[in-house]
């Protein structure tokens, strides 16, 4: 299907106009929270696109291939999930090569279409900062800052049914 395209971005000038989108968009989503969660909210950090040497702009073209796209005419967004599949696949291959990858997605897509110079109907499906890392956290910052738990795997796979239970 290949709907997607990446931008590779070294220039420190549009990283910082991707950043500047970035902080303007967490900064709204502020309302969403109130005392004690807004003020975590707004230390947790959640994206590094100044500090990284490399950001790739990945996006999805659904238009790519016309109105009968094998695969994509019963599930649409089928388009969306082969980019995301492309975003993790290279994901993995970054850790294997001793990268660090962060994956953005706190933007508004036009503030990005404006600055990439995107056309209208694709996607910026994701900002991907790439770098090297000191360290590899063993668990995701949402889980460590006790802002989000990870669910118990038990209650995520089913046997048979939905619902059923597993049984290790
Ligand atoms: C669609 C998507 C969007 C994400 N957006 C962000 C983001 O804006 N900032 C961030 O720090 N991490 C972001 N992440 C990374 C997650 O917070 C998390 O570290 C990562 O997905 C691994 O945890 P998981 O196994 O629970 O998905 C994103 C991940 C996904 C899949």
């Amino acid at each position: 299907m290949q709907p997607w395209n990446y931008i590779l971005i070294s220039s420190t000038e549009i990283n910082e106009q991707l950043a500047w989108a970035a902080d303007k968009e967490r900064r709204a989503l502020a309302i969403h929270y109130e005392g004690e969660r807004e003020t975590k909210f707004l230390s947790l950090k959640v994206e590094g696109l100044k500090e990284a040497p490399l950001t790739i702009c990945v996006t999805c073209d659904p238009t790519r291939g016309g109105s009968h796209v094998l695969g994509r005419n019963s599930i649409p967004e089928t388009d969306a999930l082969s980019t995301a599949c492309s975003i993790q696949n290279m994901w993995l291959a970054a850790c294997a090569e001793g990268l660090a990858l962060g994956w953005v997605s706190f933007y508004k897509k036009n503030d990005v279409r404006d600055i990439l110079d995107i056309p209208p109907h694709v996607d910026p499906i994701a900002l991907l900062s790439v770098g090297y890392t000191d360290e590899y956290p063993d668990k995701p910052i949402l889980e460590s800052a006790n802002w989000e738990k990870r669910a118990e795997l038990d209650r995520l796979i089913f046997e048979n049914k939905w619902g059923g239970e597993y049984k290790e």
